[in-house]
């Protein structure tokens, strides 16, 4: 199997519920095992943004995630934002890789410094000190020097900072369009199979034009 088994998904309070309910999808269906994590906000977020209505408990969470994206039993295990005996929590248990999509400002700058006050906070930061694969996906406009500062600082420790900023040279015709763009960015950072957008260069290798 390409890509890690396991994956931890977080998902905050910046604007793109999307992006995060699609990527859970893409894994769900590409035989991943999901840790998912959400944040207050971002229930409230994907409550303004989509019409899924999220149980607010972790155990209804996780059953309903199982039905809405047809995911085996245990395949998402969601857990709760103080549950600090998750597997996410200690790098022993925690999966080799997290994704937090859409990444607030908030929680970005909490990662930065290493505040560890709710488990995506204390799951980012097990992934920073076991060196393990981080990708965030912030989004506001525009960036204050101390949202930059925060990404930069991050970057240097290796963390990916996949901008949640569609491109348009697909040609979208959709919103979701522009949704499969951010989330097959973050797949082929994962290095897990996509079919929704071809890297660049294969359409025109395929294409068999001059
Ligand atoms: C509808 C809605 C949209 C929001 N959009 C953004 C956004 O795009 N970027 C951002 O950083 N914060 C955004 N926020 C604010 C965050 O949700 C807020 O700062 C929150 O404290 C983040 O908490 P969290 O990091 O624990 O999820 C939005 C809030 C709401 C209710």
């Amino acid at each position: 199997m390409a890509g890690p088994e396991r994956i931890t998904l977080a998902m905050t309070g910046a604007s793109g519920a999307q992006y995060g309910l699609r990527l859970l999808d893409c894994l769900v269906r590409e035989d991943r095992e999901v840790h998912f994590l959400i944040s207050k906000a971002a229930q409230l977020v994907m409550a303004t943004e989509t019409d899924v209505s999220l149980p607010a408990k972790p155990q209804a969470m996780q059953a309903f995630l199982t039905e809405y994206t047809g995911a085996t039993d245990g395949q998402i295990r969601v857990y709760g934002k103080e549950d600090w005996m998750a597997p996410v929590a200690s790098g022993s248990g925690a999966p080799s890789a997290m994704v937090v999509v859409p990444c607030s400002t908030g929680t970005l700058s909490s990662i930065a410094t290493g505040a560890c006050n709710n488990l995506i906070e204390r799951a980012a930061d097990v992934a920073l000190k076991e060196r393990r694969q981080l990708i965030v996906v912030p989004r506001e406009a525009p960036y204050s020097s101390i949202h930059l500062e925060h990404m930069l600082k991050l970057s240097n420790l290796g963390v990916t900072i996949l901008p949640a900023s569609p491109g348009f040279y697909h040609q979208p015709q959709t919103v979701d369009d522009l949704v499969d763009f951010i989330v097959a960015r973050i797949l082929n950072c994962l290095n897990i199979p996509q079919d929704m957008l071809p890297r660049w260069g294969e359409h025109h290798l395929n294409s068999g034009d001059d």
